[in-house]
């Protein structure tokens, strides 16, 4: 269930870090790549709808909470979304039926991101695509410790939030791996989160285009 907390504190200030300009320019270029049947995880405020293709088979939005947010229903504007409650690491969805999977500042709050990463595996059609934009660990000592020094802290405001995942490993650990250099390797959230993983992810070198 959501708290009062996370409805009426952490979600508006959540949805106006995640919709400056730059985070914008991100989600645009990264959701220009959805195609068919595609799952979004963890929609939040749904910030990425603008920003789809207008022409997919099927569109619907994994998320744990009971009640999805209002601003999901204003941003779907006119198209079909099929809202779906679920959570990542445990996905309602037949295996390797889903063409893209899109998973955008979610993975930093899972309890286990290598099991919603193998999820991810497990639904993903085998020339399927997963989009994804996370923050993660920084590869510089000096910022790498203060994001390890400031996570306990930062995880109790910003609902279970870690700045200090290191999700390339994880996503290496999956049988993910890169289908085109990072679609945008610059900094769009400042520091501690600005270490940024983002770009079009694919199962296995070998089936890549
Ligand atoms: C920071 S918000 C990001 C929202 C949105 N993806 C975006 O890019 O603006 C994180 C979202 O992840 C969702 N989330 C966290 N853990 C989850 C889980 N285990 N399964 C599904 N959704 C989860 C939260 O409910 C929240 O909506």
């Amino acid at each position: 269930m959501t708290s009062w907390y996370e409805q009426h504190v952490f979600n508006p200030l959540m949805d106006r870090a995640l919709r400056r300009p730059r985070v914008e320019e991100l989600r645009r270029a990264l959701l220009s790549r959805a195609r068919g049947e595609v799952v979004e995880v963890g929609i939040g405020t749904g910030l990425n709808l603008p920003h789809y293709p207008a022409q997919l088979r099927r569109l619907r939005a994994v998320q744990r909470e009971e009640q999805f947010d209002p601003r999901v229903f204003a941003r779907a504007g006119g198209r079909e979304l099929e809202l779906v409650r679920g959570d990542a690491q445990d996905l309602p969805l037949a295996s390797s039926s889903i063409d893209t999977l899109v998973c955008t500042f979610v993975l930093c709050s899972v309890d286990d991101p290598r099991r919603a990463l193998a999820e991810f595996a497990r639904v993903l059609r085998p020339d399927g695509v997963l989009l994804l934009a996370e923050h993660v660990r920084s590869p510089r000592r000096f910022e790498q410790a203060a994001q390890r020094a400031l996570t306990p802290l930062h995880r109790h405001w910003a609902c279970g939030c870690r700045l200090d995942r290191d999700l390339a490993r994880s996503l290496a650990a999956a049988g993910f791996a890169s289908r085109r250099p990072a679609a945008a390797a610059q900094p769009v959230l400042p520091f501690p989160a600005s270490e940024l993983l983002a770009g079009a992810f694919g199962l296995g070198r070998d089936r890549l285009a």
